[in-house]
């Protein structure tokens, strides 16, 4: 059994990750994405035997639907190599992420979920918002959210 190991790594180090699985066969700018070097920002590698094998960051970013709540942050650009997926990394990083957001007073935290995604968030308590649309060259996505410290709307 691997031993899976989750740490702050900079935003420089999640792009060996994000730029295969988000961004196959586009240039490495595709792989940066905005906030990433933003104070607030935090990045997040999962490494298996000391070699890094996912990535997940937040963002100080409001929920579109939900601006009146100041309290929130996306998830983003979280992704598990292939040869190392379904033995927990992904959730381990969205552990890491939902903690890091509740440390820093987060009420809500939200992301753009890839269709093909949104079981892995519907399993760890995210739900759906609205209706299924698409972002260009990526695919449909859902909009999904989990409310933390406080319920969302109180
Ligand atoms: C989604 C992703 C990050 C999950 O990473 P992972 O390391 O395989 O996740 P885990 O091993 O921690 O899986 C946790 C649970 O979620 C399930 N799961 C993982 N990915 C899933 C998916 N795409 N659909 C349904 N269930 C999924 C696992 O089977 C496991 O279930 P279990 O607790 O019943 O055993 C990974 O599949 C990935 O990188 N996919 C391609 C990129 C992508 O779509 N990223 C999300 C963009 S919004």
């Amino acid at each position: 059994m691997s031993a899976i190991e989750v740490r702050r790594i900079s935003a420089g180090e999640t792009i060996a990750v994000r730029l295969p699985i988000l961004r196959p066969g586009f240039p490495r700018e595709s792989a940066v994405f905005d906030g990433d070097d933003a104070l607030d920002t935090c990045h997040f590698g999962g490494f298996v035997d000391r070699r890094l094998a996912g990535v997940a960051s937040i963002y100080r970013v409001r929920m579109p639907e939900r601006p009146e709540i100041e309290q929130a942050w996306q998830l983003r650009g979280m992704a598990t190599l292939p040869e190392v997926r379904g033995i927990g990394i992904g959730r381990a990083l969205l552990a890491a992420c939902e903690d890091a957001a509740r440390e820093r007073n987060a009420s809500l935290i939200w992301c753009n979920a890839r269709v093909t995604a949104a079981e892995f968030y519907r399993k760890h308590g995210w739900g759906v918002l609205g209706a299924e649309f698409d972002i260009p060259t990526v695919g449909p996505h859902f909009r999904m959210f989990r409310e933390l410290a406080m319920p969302v709307g109180r």
